[in-house]
């Protein structure tokens, strides 16, 4: 595993992600040994598979789960993808150390950096997963570029909550803190910045209890 020392001061400089970003990296390394305790509903396993089943098509080889946290997308992602490798990255150390611990599988790899400055080459990825993180981003469309910048021609974005836009938004103004204004577009907003990008067969569906964008980088 990488060095998880510092993801934002020491790779890049501490002015690089902004202040927003930073107390977003601290917030989430405070809330990281206690993650996989916070409430959840009884069902939220069966619905992380049934992104990931939806997310994946094809044979994704190299797959990059960016804002992974402790690993939530990973029992369903080692099951539907047996023979790929799996970049897990988060801004935070902790939940990547907490991910490391809880899931010691040779294909995982962890990487810390932010999804918006990606330490990663360009077309890399056969899928890119963003599973409850896209609101955090600071400017959300730059990261959807940067996402999109290391998919190979071919390949597939997908976005995901266990929540719909309005229901996600208002819990996370009802948190306060660093995350109080992280705001989740519409399914439709967001599947129409997918097509800006220049991606193609975007599919887009939400519900009070879900949310999935999916669009694919024209080959
Ligand atoms: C709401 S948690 C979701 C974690 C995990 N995907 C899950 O559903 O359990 C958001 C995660 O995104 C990470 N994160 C926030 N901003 C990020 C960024 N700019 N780049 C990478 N990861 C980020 C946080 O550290 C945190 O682990």
């Amino acid at each position: 595993m990488p060095v998880l020392a510092d993801c934002l001061g020491a790779r890049e400089g501490a002015e690089s992600g902004g202040h927003g970003t930073r107390d977003k990296q601290q917030y989430f390394n405070a809330l990281a040994p206690r993650w996989d305790t916070l409430p959840a509903p009884d069902d939220a396993p069966a619905r992380v598979g049934g992104f990931v089943e939806r997310a994946v098509a094809g044979d994704a080889q190299r797959i990059l789960d960016v804002g992974c946290g402790t690993g939530v997308l990973l029992a369903a992602l080692l099951r539907a993808c047996p023979r790929a490798a799996i970049t897990e990255l988060d801004l935070a150390e902790e939940m990547l150390r907490a991910n490391a611990a809880k899931w010691p599988v040779e294909r995982v790899h962890r990487v810390c950096g932010d999804g918006a400055r990606l330490p990663l080459a360009a077309a890399r990825f056969d899928l890119v997963l963003c599973f409850g993180v896209l609101p955090h981003f600071e400017d959300r469309y730059g990261a959807l570029r940067e996402l999109a910048r290391v998919l190979r021609p071919g390949g597939a974005l997908a976005v995901g909550h266990l929540m719909g836009s309005a229901e996600l938004n208002a819990f996370h103004s009802g948190l306060g803190g660093p995350v109080a204004a992280d705001v989740l577009p519409s399914s439709e907003e967001l599947a129409a910045e997918l097509r800006r990008l220049g991606m193609a067969r975007v599919a887009a569906h939400e519900a009070p209890d879900w949310y999935f964008v999916r669009g694919e980088k024209p080959r």
